[in-house]
């Protein structure tokens, strides 16, 4: 294909020079997705395509008749522009590079082809093509081949920490008793807490690694939520605050895995009463709780009046393993997101800082 272009741009550069316009290979050259120019033996520009003006953002015909050098200096070019195209020329033309890749300052990718020698009879095909959906398809499935390791090795990890583990903890209650006898109980409560702790992470982890089979059923919203509201009432209260859930207009039945959807929710709650401070003014940590229909879909929300979260945090919220506690585990909102998309739905946050948060589960309705 690109030895057709070559074959086609020679031919009409020819045509071009000698004034013959070949309408047909003009008219190709110029529908072409690709910004294309073309210098001849002397360095002088004999062709430059619709789509490298617009890239250039240069008016038509300003360029014709230039050098490469003119084109540096070239009073319509934005100093990006320059810098842009005298590093293409270094990495291309000086350094012999057959393409160059780079990112301009949309964060778009492009790619630059350059084709020269004795085929080209000297001249110089630089052919520009954005390739941003490649790169991000590219990133995609690196990730996900990065992310499938990982995930593979860390759960092989997790089970093999589990064996000592429970080795240890055994081993400490055994020298409980000796312990205590020495005024030092604290250190074996200590020690079997924080073995929990890590038995908790482990737990969590593994079961959230392990893809489980989707035990689906028909549960409508206000039963769901009023089941979960009531497993948090007791914890809200030790924390002293409220929780409101809001009435319900009409019957909205959701098609789920019971089990996973009342752990995201309780995830989202937890996470909710986690993040209102104590304080000693007149402040009462609220988290409010509802659902409405939004066409075919319910919007379920749970909203708090805690300390919100700034954009770094945002930024990371769903990644495993992100957490800003220093008992979090950090897989509460990654499990979360994934068990909401595997229904069809999603997750969506506002939050202000100090304000509060607002997390948004979307999911598809019965009809
Ligand atoms: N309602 C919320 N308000 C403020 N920050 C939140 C809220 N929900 C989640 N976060 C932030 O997101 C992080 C990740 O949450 P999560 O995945 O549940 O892990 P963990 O709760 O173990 O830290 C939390 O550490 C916290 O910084
Ligand atoms: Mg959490």
């Amino acid at each position: 294909m690109l030895r057709e272009y070559q074959e086609g741009l020679l031919l009409s550069a020819r045509s071009f020079q000698s004034g013959i316009l070949d309408t047909t290979y003009e008219n190709v050259l110029e529908h072409i997705d690709s910004g294309i120019m073309l210098f001849d033996e002397e360095g002088v520009l004999s062709f430059i395509n619709n789509q490298m003006y617009g890239i250039l953002e240069l008016k038509r015909h300003a360029l014709v008749g230039c050098t490469f050098l003119n084109l540096l200096t070239h009073i319509q070019l934005s100093r990006f522009r320059k810098r842009r195209l005298l590093s293409i020329y270094r990495e291309t033309v000086y350094k012999g590079k057959q393409s160059h890749e780079f990112a301009d300052e949309f964060g778009r990718y492009w790619r630059v082809t350059v084709s020269s020698g004795e085929k080209m009879n000297g001249h110089y095909l630089f052919v520009i093509k954005e390739i941003s959906d490649y790169k991000l398809i590219e990133q995609t499935a690196y990730q996900n081949d990065n992310l499938a390791m990982l995930g593979k090795l860390s759960a092989s990890i997790a089970h093999e920490i589990r064996n000592p583990l429970t080795a240890i903890r055994g081993f400490i209650q055994l020298l409980r008793p000796h312990l205590h006898q020495l005024g030092k109980d604290e250190y074996a409560k200590i020690i079997l807490a924080e073995i929990d702790r890590a038995n908790d992470i482990i737990h969590e982890f593994l079961t959230s690694s392990k893809p489980s089979v989707p035990q689906v059923g028909v549960i409508p919203v206000s039963v769901l939520l009023k089941e979960v509201v009531l497993l948090t009432e007791s914890e809200a209260l030790m924390k002293g605050c409220e929780i409101h859930l809001h009435p319900f207009s009409d019957e909205l039945n959701i098609s789920v895995d019971v089990k996973q959807m009342k752990q995201v929710i309780l995830n989202i709650i937890r996470n909710a009463m986690e993040a209102i401070p104590e304080r000693d003014d007149e402040y009462i940590g609220k988290v409010e709780i509802g659902a409405r229909r939004n066409g075919a879909e319910v919007r379920i929300f749970i909203s708090d009046n805690g300390k919100g979260m700034d954009i770094c945090t945002l930024d990371r919220l769903f990644d495993p393993f992100f957490t800003t506690k220093e008992n979090g585990t950090g897989l509460g909102l990654s499990v979360s997101d994934r068990i909401i998309k595997n229904h069809g739905g999603c997750i969506t946050v506002n939050s202000r800082v100090n304000e509060g948060t607002s997390f948004i589960i979307s999911l598809p309705l019965i009809q």
